[in-house]
């Protein structure tokens, strides 16, 4: 049985949805990993060990979606918004960044992973910079599956760094159009996601990928992301199925 699976009908079912519709594995899925702080409550847990849980998550979910061979995967770890959270919160999570960076990165690498990061690193420490940086350096020529992490990243300061960097450069305006506005974009390169999943009941995309986000299909959940598991996965990925993506245009007739 395939791993990742509770049994085989499972993933026999995924497998024959994704022929009899005839509609491609997302490239790309980008999530919106909310409710750590409930899951902790819930436990009767102080919210930093929602984040630690949130972070074995993380890990089970790199495997599902390698097994699902999906591409690229992009997790909102940090949003620009989160510096307002109380220090001993903010200063939790960036340990935890730190100490997920130096602990995974061989066996991420092992794994063919290529690790990418998005979003401002000004405000982060020289050490921690630098732990970013090593850990992209070190994947950067891996073919396997590529894992965005968007750490102090925010859409709309995305937007307005590429329009200050366009600025700078005196680009001429009438050469700029969608392909050369997204060579300034952090997430430059990489396709815009197919399918973005929000877990824990909320419905709104919190200033995540607003640029990339233009035809992207949506999949919410009430699942805390501590509990976000395989069998979660599979019905956004089943749901994912039954969309009709038209990027804007209409059904060809003549079919
Ligand atoms: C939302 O839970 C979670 C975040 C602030 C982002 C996700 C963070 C992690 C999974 C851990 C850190 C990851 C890395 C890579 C360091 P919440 O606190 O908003 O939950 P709540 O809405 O239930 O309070």
């Amino acid at each position: 049985m395939p791993k990742g699976f509770k049994n085989l009908n499972q993933a026999e079912n995924l497998e024959s949805k994704r022929q009899t519709n005839s509609i491609k594995t997302p490239l790309h899925i980008a999530i919106i990993m909310d409710g750590n702080g409930r899951w902790a409550k819930k436990h009767g847990l102080p919210r930093i060990q929602g984040h630690r849980k949130g972070v074995d998550n993380i890990r089970n979910i790199v495997r599902i979606a390698m097994i699902n061979k999906i591409q690229y995967l992009t997790l909102y770890a940090f949003s620009t918004e989160n510096w307002s959270r109380p220090a001993s919160e903010v200063h939790g999570l960036i340990e935890l960044l730190a100490s997920v960076i130096d602990r995974e990165t061989k066996e991420l690498h092992k794994q063919n992973i290529r690790i990418k990061h998005l979003g401002r690193t000004e405000n982060l420490s020289q050490n921690l910079q630098r732990s970013i940086q090593k850990a992209v350096e070190i994947t950067k020529n891996n073919i396997g599956l590529t894992l965005n992490v968007a750490f102090d990243y925010g859409g709309r300061n995305e937007l307005l760094e590429a329009a200050k960097n366009i600025i700078r450069e005196k680009v001429n305006p009438d050469l700029l159009d969608e392909t050369s506005f997204e060579k300034y974009l952090y997430s430059s390169g990489i396709p815009d996601p197919d399918l973005i999943i929000r877990t824990a009941g909320e419905m709104r995309l919190s200033n995540f990928l607003l640029w990339q986000t233009a035809y992207s299909e949506y999949y919410f959940t009430k699942t805390l992301w501590p509990d976000f598991d395989e069998i979660d996965m599979d019905k956004a990925l089943s749901e994912y199925y039954k969309r009709k993506r038209q990027f804007g245009q209409i059904e060809d007739e003549s079919n």
